[in-house]
């Protein structure tokens, strides 16, 4: 069962889950309250401040990085600050022209279209988008064979937002129309993982002891949302036994989870077993490993994979995957506790 998959969308297996509703809750509306990235802010708002002096609206942005790092939320931000509607889709259902033509025809001028997850989209529709992006027009083929011909079809001024986990799947074409910039969300410090839990904790109208927010913080894969879904899980259990917020209360709430101090579910220690047995410590293929863990190699790569480089517990070589000296560590701890 892919445990982790579900941590971040549907609730499954005992990981915490976070229901769109209070994704959308816990949401920021505003700049000041999207915590950390910096950089990324600063330039998004360069860009939407000269567009909105020059009275049109600012070029298309790409936003990339893991699940749950605020790629939608900066997109949103986007909207509001430049006071435009957004049209919100993804790059899954816009599977035939038809469907694209029909999105961008119906566009209230000045929208920010957020295409979602959007290396997606087929080379047959990125190459109907790129005038689109260039010029604000669509091509369209009328008739068939000899007598085809093509028309211009002018489109309302709108900048497109896209967003991806898999950057390096976008075709070069589509990456080069993105002239606002194209801006990676990385993992989050742990102090700023603790202001989100702080700020959310507030919203639930929680008593959070700081050691709580420590704890929290310490097993949240340095990502917002599985930080939020922790902290509401972790709220449930109180309420549940009637209990304080306490360390001692998420220790045992985390137990029950089957999440250690890390933050690792019981799929991340078999994919470190596996590579330790299994393949004595690689370097092996992300495709091997995902085969002996019974998993779709997607899933192993964009999902398990990023936290446990990020901890240092695995390292990308061009042969393959490599257990690290840490990730051996942190194994023989565990089969010290075991
Ligand atoms: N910088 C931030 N400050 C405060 N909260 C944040 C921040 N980034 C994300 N969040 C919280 O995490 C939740 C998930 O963020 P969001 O949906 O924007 O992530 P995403 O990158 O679009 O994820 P996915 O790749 O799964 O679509 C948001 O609802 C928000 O509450
Ligand atoms: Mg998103």
């Amino acid at each position: 069962m892919l445990a982790y998959t579900t941590f971040m969308s549907t609730p499954l297996d005992g990981a915490p889950s976070l229901s769109s509703s209070l994704d959308a809750a816990l949401r920021p509306s505003h700049w000041d309250e999207y915590v950390g990235q910096k950089q990324v802010k600063a330039n998004v708002r360069v860009a939407i401040d000269a567009a909105k002096k020059r009275g049109s609206m600012p070029e298309h942005i790409l936003f990339y990085g893991p699940p749950g790092v605020g790629k939608t939320t900066l997109a949103h931000l986007v909207a509001a600050t430049l006071g435009s509607p957004l049209k919100t889709t993804s790059g899954v259902a816009i599977e035939r022209s038809g469907d694209l033509a029909a999105i961008l025809t119906n566009l209230e001028p000045n929208t920010v279209l957020f295409i979602d997850e959007i290396h997606r989209l087929s080379r047959k529709i990125e190459e109907l988008l790129y005038p689109a992006l260039e010029s604000g027009h669509l091509d369209i083929i009328l008739g068939k064979g000899p007598s085809a011909r093509t028309i211009e079809l002018a489109l309302p001024p709108f900048t497109l937002v896209g967003a991806t986990t898999r950057v390096a799947e976008l075709s070069g074409p589509l990456r080069s129309r993105f002239g606002g910039g194209i801006y990676q969300l990385d993992f989050y410090s742990d102090e700023d993982v603790r202001d989100i839990i702080r700020r959310s904790a507030g919203l639930l109208k929680l008593e959070a002891p700081e050691e709580v927010i420590e704890r929290i913080a310490a097993r949240s894969r340095a990502t917002p949302r599985v930080a939020n879904a922790l902290l509401k899980r972790v709220r449930d259990f109180s309420e549940v036994h009637g209990r304080e917020l306490s360390a001692a209360l998420c220790d045992e709430a985390c137990e029950l989870f089957g999440i250690d101090a890390h933050g690792l579910t019981k799929d991340d220690r078999r994919y470190l077993e596996t590579l330790l047995r299994g393949f004595r410590g690689g370097p092996a293929g992300v495709r091997a490993i995902a085969a002996a863990l019974h998993e779709d190699s997607d899933t192993v790569e964009y999902v398990y994979e990023p936290y446990l480089l990020r901890l240092g517990f695995i390292e990308r070589s061009p042969r393959g995957r490599i257990l690290t000296s840490s990730g051996r560590a942190f194994l023989g701890e565990e089969n010290i506790l075991a």
